[in-house]
């Protein structure tokens, strides 16, 4: 029997945890959490049935595979604290953006394979992709485990991690990017007219529950999408012009952001590195 530990049952600890029950990959009877208050991995036993244990030191003990669900600054010293009861027989999977494969494989100590993983909270229907990136000394018998696991809950992507941080943002943040989008257009509207939001929301929303199905046609590119609505010389040309013209500074700047973001918790993580 493979124990699995999670440490971390915060929005996305708790959404594997759920997911691996829910699709039978993991029974709930081998899984351990914990969690720094214990409220939210106490909260996730009632639901689940999974085991909770009061210290990270007892996940990381009993655990064959180690997933670590909590922030990135919470890495390096969650590391330190278990790196006693960490051995080379163990596999430990984070999923923690910015910290490296390099960095795990430091702080928790020689022989510890070591995975990374970007999931996204698509994964709470079963869909959109998953990044992996394998450290050194992962075997092939740890990637077909974890990749299995993956693919119940979405489409793993293995990925060089340098990658990582780019594709993150066309993963993870992705969907809350495109509400933002959709709750944008739905205001605009709003500014025209009095209806209930409720409306207008509801409108938007389905428009692109179509959109996102027509997409699922593998033959149908974006281009091919835009061309059949956006005819030559009707009304909608002229919405996609505007898209067209003010759109790629956005998503510039939104990429940046993010990017700026993630190099400040770098910067933060190697000072403490440092101390
Ligand atoms: N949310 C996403 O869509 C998403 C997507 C991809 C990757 N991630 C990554 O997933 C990680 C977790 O994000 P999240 O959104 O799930 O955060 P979150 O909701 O804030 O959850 C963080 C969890 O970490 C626990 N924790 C903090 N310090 C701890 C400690 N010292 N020992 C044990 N548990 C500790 C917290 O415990 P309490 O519950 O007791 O406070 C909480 O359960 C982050 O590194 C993030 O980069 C998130």
């Amino acid at each position: 029997m493979t124990c699995f530990g999670f440490i971390g049952t915060g929005s996305m600890g708790s959404l594997l945890i759920r997911r691996f029950i829910d699709t039978g990959m993991i029974a709930a009877t081998d899984i351990i959490a914990s969690s720094k208050t214990g409220i939210s991995a106490n909260a996730l036993a009632v639901n689940t049935g999974i085991t909770i244990k009061a210290t990270n030191n007892e996940i990381a003990r009993e655990a064959d595979i180690l997933f670590l669900c909590i922030k990135p600054l919470e890495i390096k010293p969650v590391l330190e604290e278990i790196r006693h009861e960490l051995s080379e027989d163990k596999l430990l999977v984070s999923i923690a953006g910015v910290v490296s494969l390099d960095d795990l494989t430091e702080w928790s100590g020689p022989g510890v394979r070591c995975v990374r993983l970007i999931p996204s909270i698509t994964a709470s229907q079963s869909s959109g992709a998953i990044l992996v990136a394998w450290g050194r000394g992962v075997t092939l018998e740890d990637m077909t485990v974890v990749k299995s696991l993956l693919s119940m809950i979405g489409a793993p992507v293995e990925i060089e991690e340098h990658y990582f941080d780019l594709f993150a943002d066309l993963t993870s943040t992705a969907p809350a990017f495109f509400a933002k989008m959709m709750q944008e257009y739905a205001a605009a509207a709003l500014r025209k007219v009095d209806v209930p939001a409720a409306l207008v929301e509801s409108l938007v929303q389905l428009a692109m529950m179509g959109t996102v199905k027509i997409l699922s046609n593998e033959e149908t590119s974006f281009n091919d999408l835009i061309d059949k609505v956006a005819t030559k010389g009707g009304i909608t040309e002229e919405g996609v012009k505007v898209l067209h013209d003010q759109l790629p500074a956005v998503f510039d700047d939104v990429l940046n952001a993010t990017q700026a973001k993630r190099e400040l918790l770098k910067q933060r993580i190697a000072e403490e590195k440092n101390t």
